[in-house]
């Protein structure tokens, strides 16, 4: 068990609707005794762009944060059909933004596009929580360092203010899977992150990375017990206030 900020992180991708405000409920009974008890860990739901607004004004406690999943890589206004900006994200009350998961990058965001996303929503004073990760293919290839050295290097500016980013590290093939990486490949794979991104950007204190990839509360405690991983982006399980608190609770057991 840790003693340091631990972050568990919904992302609820394209589900939910008005009646999902009973999870943030349920989840919130359970965190407001839970939370007095374990001070240090924060839960932030990033839900869809049509529920932020619901659920900033009916969970009026600022105990659980609300985030978005995704922005147009223009800042404000602007003539893009069907498209949500980092401004107007904020507006609706999100503190939070996930950016450059996979699935995204899989339509269309290419490394420079995050790139320009991560500018857009900093400057919104938006946290980023910043997805990096290998496919399979990738990894049977033996590529892993490579492409986490390259979606690092390719969307982050040494001038972006790092204290506002969270790196989530999602190998792509773990995704809705159940397969997660063994102990010894995640302890390498997260000195890995923290050390590039401490050379890359010449910062001296360690960066935060969570891992996302098939999270639930059996697996919860293997990665309990590997102390580089500073929290959590849970997909599936997010979305059952059960499966959530589940997570949260095992991982201090
Ligand atoms: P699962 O937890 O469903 O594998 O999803 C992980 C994820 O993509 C979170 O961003």
């Amino acid at each position: 068990m840790t003693n340091k900020l631990i972050y568990f992180i919904g992302n609820w991708k394209m589900f939910g609707d008005f009646g999902s405000i009973k999870i943030i409920n349920k989840l919130h009974n359970f965190y407001y005794k839970f939370s007095k008890a374990h001070k240090k860990n924060k839960i932030i739901l990033c839900v869809p762009y049509t529920l932020i607004n619901f659920f900033q004004k009916k969970y009026k406690s600022k105990l659980i944060s609300l985030g978005a999943q995704n922005c147009h890589h223009h800042q404000t206004n602007g003539p893009f059909t069907g498209s949500i900006s980092a401004s107007m994200i904020r507006k609706i009350g999100a503190k939070y933004i996930i950016l450059g998961h996979s699935e995204n990058r899989s339509s269309g965001d290419s490394i420079q596009k995050i790139k320009t996303k991560i500018k857009s929503a900093l400057d919104e004073k938006l946290i980023i929580i910043f997805c990096i990760g290998e496919t399979s293919g990738e990894k049977r290839k033996k590529r892993t360092f490579s492409v986490l050295r390259r979606q690092i290097k390719g969307s982050i500016d040494k001038k972006y203010n790092l204290n506002k980013i969270i790196f989530a590290y999602e190998p792509v093939w773990s995704i809705g899977t159940g397969n997660v990486p063994p102990k010894k490949e995640l302890i390498k794979i997260f000195n890995f992150i923290k050390k590039e991104i401490k050379k890359t950007f010449e910062r001296k204190t360690s960066p935060t990375v969570i891992y996302g990839g098939s999270v639930n509360g059996k697996n919860i405690s293997l990665f309990a017990s590997i102390s580089e991983i500073d929290g959590f982006l849970i997909g599936g399980a997010s979305q059952s206030s059960k499966k959530f608190i589940d997570i949260i609770k095992n991982y201090y057991k």
